[in-house]
Parts: structure tokens; C-alpha cells; sequence
């Protein structure tokens, strides 16, 4: 009785005992929710910024229960199932208290919810940004209890919608083929998004959405939810639907809960990954919009800091990396003028040389017989060039040949009592980090490197293998299925340790490619490797999709050599610059392997990505024209800085066909009311640039009657392919636009 009149006081400085409506707004969203003490907390809105009488006259107003739990309505989806002591699989979660506190430029309103029959918690968070149109959706989960409770299924966020006419976009994908664009009508039933690769997380898909909740997805019109789970381990999106009931769609976002039902013990809590969302009632791009900027600002680390163009040796040499080769991509990348100069994989291996791929994972100790004069003769080597230096790392991996598998055999993620299935070389396996002393190992592996080579400015931290064998030598079998969470809590302290030592490093993640692009993972790294596919034709798709959720600041985009690998094309030079400087400019080419023709563009097309470089990095992405529309046969997009003064524009012709109709380009996000000077940025002749160069045009009339560029539309080849290739195809032109 004590307790009780204790803890309603306690609430009475935090919240209403009656019913009361929270409003959590952005400066253009609201969500509303009410509580009361002791009834479940019930969801009524989510739209555009409202007041009260709009949100209760509007058709979009619901009155659902916001947070359910498996055991009442049992019929119904249900975010949450625990597992009790004595077996109970039951939950009635009410209204306990309720919290409102501003930090940082985040509002946060956290609901408590009371299990009224077990001693169990769960703090639902609604967080709402005050500078853009993004709220931050998660969960606690409490074991008040005196036993360990088995979490089943732990969402972070439920979500009703109110629309029966939905559009969902998602993105799908493979190695070298990520980030697809997927758009559908939600049908009825449910569509889960979800991953259980372990690590190696959006090597299908990504754990992101859009949602058009008018029966469209338009670029520029139409009210729009989008969201992308933080989270870097496996994840589910469910979109449940019935059209047949007046109920609402509900989306549920959260840690897959397949294999991983979480032991959590008595007196723990369990913290689940954020839903990112946003509301637009100006249709997709808007929405992609409201991410970039609240990536760049909140999320990314460093995520206003201009990234520098720089050259990666992967491509040119693989497994290589010899000290003169080195040298020679480090004298070609200082020539066209990059920035920095990365060694990639082959570096390293003493015992287990990393000669091929199946050896020396674990083992970062330089192999001389390649590098005689160590990382330190090269970083030497790279600051005479005027060039920054960087070098790669797959720290989580090991091989069964390698002095650390000889050493510590228990490290690694396998079952004690059959073979593993290995990766990469047929020798490759995950380290166990949810092993405190791997935890150290990892951790140790940059901190060697940082502390014999304080030089090096740059560490690449691949991943090329998911968990396979979801089995831990550490952790207890009462605990084993807490694995594929406990693996990324691992990752997450060791990360945080990188940080607290190392925290303006430039950390790149990379994983096969684009494996591990996911918010989780971007407060400790600035910039992500968007694909292996270097294609410049394959990789406008690739960035296309990446950039529905991610800025192009930390999209890595690489010029591939003439000749790209995974699609055996062969590209001007001109086209792969100009597809490469849609995001953050990077290099895979081999500078002597270049003709004369090619190193001239090149080092004129790097000379002028950093003059448009704060533009494409920072500013505000406008979409044109999908590549996935009409016959597939160009593309469009621009960026335009804050203050609307300076803008790029890109657009590619990636297939000729003859007599096609003329393609207007209409821009998008410019002042109406200013003149613009148009400039072609880099011509693929010095010189001849396209016939708009120069000419000085209204706001207005670019982004209503648009432009034709003859030349993308003139049957023009490009001879800059090689020497003996000439293509009407791949033709591309990057425009800057100046305000007068
Ligand atoms: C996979 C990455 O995606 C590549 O860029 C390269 O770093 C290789 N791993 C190296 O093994």
C-alpha cells in the first residue's frame, strides 16, 4: 500500500493521473499519443504538425493501443512477447509514468509501461528533433524481476498508420548489385523486410521504407512515412495490413527476434535500436531530405567534415600490395592530384603470409617481404607526395591459418562439436565478440596501428563474412541465443573504445561492398564502401537507391578502370568521373596504366570535384529524373547549397538509341527570383564545353520549362574509352550554377 502511494506520487511529478494527450512535434510533424495511469497507452496521430482540433477533426486520427503486448487482444500483432520464470507468456502493459525532457536539441517523451501481472517494464521512447522532421522511435525493455526473462519478440517501435492506399519503397540487393529499388502496393497481409545474415546485415536488404500514404510515391507531391532501423545487427520491418477492417496498417520496426530470443536477467534492461522517421507531405524527396540532414548533423560522425579524394589500391593490385606498387599508385594518385593514398589488403602475415586469400586474417604484423620498410616507409613515402595515408583492416576475422587461430582456437564463433561452415579462402571465421578478451583484441588491432604509425589518417574496416555458425565457446548455453545481440553489443564497446582513443579518425566501413550500410553503425565511422560495383553504368543505380536514406557524403564512389570487372563494360572516362563525383570521389585506377588522354581528364575532373566538393558533400539533394523510368535511359540530379546561391547538376545519357524524343531537364530547389550562371564543370575537351555553358538563366524558368542539353541528345560518341572503343552510349555532363 506504501509502495503504491509512493510511486503515484512519484508519477505526479511527472504526469497526469487522468487522461492527456502528448503532443511530440518536429517543426513540421506531430504524433500524439494518451495516457493514463493504469490503461494502456493509446496512439491517436501521426501527420503533419497539428494542433489539437486538426488532429481530432482529422481523418488520420485513430485512438489504437500504441504499444501492445502479447496477452490482451491476443488476436491482434503485438510488439513484445516475454517468456517468463514460471513459463507465462502473458503481458498487460498499462501506463505508469510518464517523462518530458529537452536535451541537445531532442524532445523526449518516455511512456512507462507496467506489466500488471509480472515485475516487467517497458520504457517506450518518442524522441522528436527540434531543428528538422525526423523523431527517434525505441524501447526498454526492464527485468524488474528477482529470475532472468526470455525476450521472444522485442520491437523497438510500433507504428499504426492510418491509410489503406499505401506505396511502399524498399531497397533490395546483392554483392555488387546493392540498394535496388523496390516500389509496391502494400497488399493485404504482412511484408516483412528482415535480415539474418548476423552481420553482414544489408546484403539483401536494407532496413529501411517509404511509404506513400495516398496511394502514390511521387518524388514531389503526397504524404510520405519513411524510416530506417539504427540498428547494426539483424532487423525486421513488418508492414501488417487488412483492408477489410477498419483497423490501421501497423509497421513494426526491431531486432529480428528469429534465433534470438534474449535471456535478459533480473534487474537487467535490454535498450533496442531506433526507428528513424520522418513525414512529408511533399512527397519522397522531401523525406530523403529530412535524412541527410539530420544524418549529417546528428547521426554521421563528422558528418559536416568535407572528405577527401582518395586513391584505394583494391582494384589495381589486389592482394599485391608490394612496397614499389605502392609506390607507383602513391606517385600516380599525387599526379591527378588525389588527396590520399589507401594500401588495401595483402599488407600484412608474417607466419601466414596473406599471399591469397585464405591467410593471415588475425595476424597484423607487416609481411616485409613485401613492404621491406614497413607501413612506416610508406606513410613516409606518401607524406613526401603530399598525400595522406590509410590502410585496411578486417579486425572481427580470422583465418584457421594464421598465428591468432594457432593461439586461440576458442575465439572464434563455431560449435564445439562439428566443423564450421568457413568463408572467404575456406579458412575464414568470426571472432567471438561477446568475449571480453576479443573485445580487447579488436580493439588492440587499431590501437597497434595507431600507435606504431601515428601518420596513418585513415583505417578501411572491412567484413566479408555473416555469421554462419551462430554458436559462441563463451557465452553460457543459458545465454546462447543472445548471441546475434550480444555479438553487435560487442562491436558497439569496442567501437565506442576506438572512439574515446581515435575520435576524429576517418574510419571507412566497408563489408563485401556495401554490406553494413545501416545508421547503427555511422556515430563511430564517416563514411561507408557503397559497392564493389564499380560500374559506373550499374553504380548510378547503386547510388540512386543508396541516397533514398543516406547522404552522398558518406557514399564512397570510386573511378573504375576503363574496363570494370563485375561487368565487363568498358566506360569513357569522362562517364565514370562524372557517376563517381555524385557522391564522395574516390579512385580504384591504376594512374600508369592510363593513357595520356585519361590522366589529363582525370586529373582535371579531381581538380574540379574539389571546387563543386562542398556543393555535392552538404547540399540539398534534388532527384530529376530516375534511371528506372522510361526506357532506363538517363538520369538526373542535383544538389543546391542552403542559401539556394550555388547548385550541381548531373545528368547521364546511358543508353543512346536513335531518333529518341528530346529529355527536358527540370531543376528543382533554386531560387526562383535569382539568375543563375551555368558552367560546365569539366568538358571532356578543354575548351568545348556544352552549348549551355555560359549562359545566365532564371530560377524560375530552370525549374518550370527546364533545359535540353543537345549534346547528352546529339549522336555524339565519346572517344575517350580507349584507344580503340568509341560508344554513343555513357555520355554525361556535370553543370555548376552560380547566383548572380
Ligand atoms: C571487400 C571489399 O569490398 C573490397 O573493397 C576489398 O577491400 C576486399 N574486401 C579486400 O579483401
Amino acid at each position: 500500500m506504501f509502495k503504491r502511494l509512493l510511486l503515484l506520487l512519484l508519477i505526479g511529478a511527472t504526469a497526469d493521473v487522468m487522461a492527456k494527450d502528448y503532443f511530440v512535434s518536429t517543426p513540421g510533424t506531430t504524433m500524439v499519443l494518451t495516457a493514463e495511469v493504469g490503461k494502456p497507452l493509446m496512439f491517436r496521430y501521426y501527420g503533419a504538425r497539428a494542433d489539437r482540433d486538426d488532429v481530432f477533426s482529422s481523418y488520420r486520427a485513430m485512438n489504437t493501443q500504441a504499444f501492445r503486448a502479447f496477452g490482451t487482444s491476443c488476436v491482434n500483432p503485438h510488439a513484445c512477447q516475454v517468456r517468463f520464470s514460471d513459463g507465462d507468456t502473458s503481458m498487460n502493459l498499462v501506463v505508469e509514468s510518464v517523462s518530458e525532457s529537452e536535451d541537445k536539441g531532442l524532445k523526449s517523451t518516455v511512456f512507462t509501461l507496467r506489466d500488471t501481472a509480472h515485475d516487467f517494464r517497458v520504457r517506450v521512447h518518442y524522441d522528436a528533433c527540434t531543428d528538422c522532421n525526423v523523431m527517434k522511435l525505441w524501447s526498454e525493455y526492464v527485468n524488474c524481476g528477482r529470475k532472468p526473462v526470455l525476450l521472444e519478440r522485442f520491437m523497438s517501435a510500433a507504428l499504426p498508420v492510418k491509410s489503406k492506399e499505401c506505396r511502399l519503397l524498399t531497397l533490395a540487393g546483392n554483392h555488387g548489385n546493392e540498394c535496388n529499388e523496390y516500389v509496391e502496393d502494400l497488399g493485404a497481409g504482412t511484408r516483412v523486410i528482415s535480415t539474418q545474415e548476423g552481420s553482414r546485415i544489408s546484403s539483401a536488404c536494407q532496413a529501411a521504407f517509404m511509404l506513400g500514404t495516398d496511394g502514390e510515391l511521387s518524388e514531389d507531391h503526397g504524404n510520405v512515412i519513411a524510416g530506417t532501423l539504427a540498428w547494426t545487427g539483424n532487423f525486421q520491418l513488418e508492414f501488417i495490413n487488412n483492408p477489410f477492417t477498419q483497423d490501421p496498417v501497423m509497421i513494426f520496426a526491431g531486432i529480428n527476434p528469429t534465433a534470438s530470443a534474449y535471456t535478459l536477467d533480473a534487474g537487467k534492461t535490454l535498450a533496442t535500436p531506433e526507428l528513424i522517421l520522418t513525414y512529408s507531405t511533399s512527397g519522397r524527396g522531401d523525406a530523403m531530405r529530412s535524412f541527410h540532414f539530420w544524418a549529417r548533423r546528428h547521426q554521421v560522425l563528422d558528418g559536416t567534415v568535407e572528405r577527401e579524394v582518395l586513391l584505394n589500391s583494391w582494384e589495381g593490385v589486389h592482394l599485391d600490395t608490394y612496397e614499389d606498387a605502392m609506390h607507383s599508385l602513391m606517385d600516380g594518385a599525387a599526379a591527378v592530384g588525389a588527396e590520399m593514398f589507401v594500401m588495401d589488403d595483402g599488407w600484412f602475415g608474417v607466419k601466414y603470409p596473406r599471399a591469397k586469400d585464405n591467410a593471415g586474417l588475425g595476424d597484423w604484423t607487416t609481411d616485409r617481404n613485401k613492404l621491406p620498410n614497413g607501413v612506416e616507409g610508406l606513410v613516409r613515402y606518401a607524406g613526401e607526395k603530399g598525400l595522406k595515408f590509410g590502410i585496411w583492416i578486417e579486425p572481427e576475422m580470422v583465418n584457421t591459418s594464421s598465428e591468432l587461430y594457432d593461439a586461440h582456437p576458442d575465439w572464434v564463433l563455431r560449435h564445439q562439436s562439428f566443423e564450421p561452415t568457413v568463408g572467404r579462402g575456406k579458412t575464414q571465421l568470426l571472432l567471438d565478440l561477446t568475449n571480453p578478451k576479443v573485445q580487447d583484441f579488436v580493439f588492440g588491432v587499431v590501437d597497434n596501428i595507431m600507435k606504431e604509425n601515428p601518420g596513418v589518417s585513415y583505417i578501411k574496416w572491412d567484413h566479408n563474412m555473416s555469421i554462419e555458425n551462430a554458436h559462441s565457446l563463451y557465452l553460457p548455453a543459458s545465454h546462447q541465443s543472445n548471441l546475434l545481440v550480444d555479438y553487435q553489443l560487442g562491436l558497439r564497446s569496442i567501437l565506442e573504445r576506438v572512439r574515446k582513443a581515435y575520435p576524429h579518425l576517418v574510419i571507412q566501413l566497408c563489408s563485401s561492398g556495401g554490406f553494413r550500410l545501416n545508421y547503427g553503425f555511422m556515430p563511430y565511422f564517416q563514411e561507408v564502401w557503397t559497392s564493389d560495383q564499380t560500374d559506373p553504368l550499374h553504380r548510378i543505380y547503386i547510388q540512386w537507391g543508396s541516397l533514398d536514406f543516406y547522404p552522398s557524403n558518406i557514399l564512397a564512389a570510386h573511378v573504375c578502370r576503363r574496363w570494370s570487372k563485375y561487368n565487363n563494360r568498358y566506360t569513357p572516362v569522362k562517364f565514370r568521373f562524372d557517376v563517381a563525383s555524385m557522391c564522395r570521389l574516390g579512385l580504384e585506377l591504376v594512374p600508369s596504366d592510363m593513357n595520356d588522354d585519361e590522366r589529363t581528364y582525370a586529373t582535371r575532373a579531381i581538380a574540379a570535384y574539389k571546387q563543386i566538393r562542398p556543393v555535392v558533400q552538404q547540399g540539398s539533394l534534388y532527384k530529376l529524373i530516375s534511371p528506372y523510368d522510361g526506357n532506363r535511359d538517363f538520369a538526373s540530379l542535383m544538389y543546391v547549397t542552403d542559401d539556394g546561391n550555388r547548385a550541381v547538376v548531373f545528368a547521364y545519357r546511358m543508353l543512346y538509341t536513335r531518333s529518341m524524343p528530346e529529355r527536358v531537364i527540370k531543376f528543382r530547389g533554386l531560387n526562383p527570383e535569382k539568375r543563375y550562371l551555368i558552367r560546365e564543370v569539366c568538358p571532356e575537351h578543354e575548351g568545348k564545353p556544352v552549348q549551355i555553358d555560359g549562359k545566365v538563366v532564371s530560377g524560375r524558368y530552370l525549374m518550370t520549362e527546364g533545359v535540353v542539353i543537345r549534346e547528352l541528345e546529339d549522336r555524339l560518341s565519346s572517344k575517350m574509352v580507349d584507344d580503340l572503343r568509341q560508344t554513343n552510349d555513357y555520355r554525361s555532363v556535370v553543370l555548376e550554377l552560380v547566383a548572380q
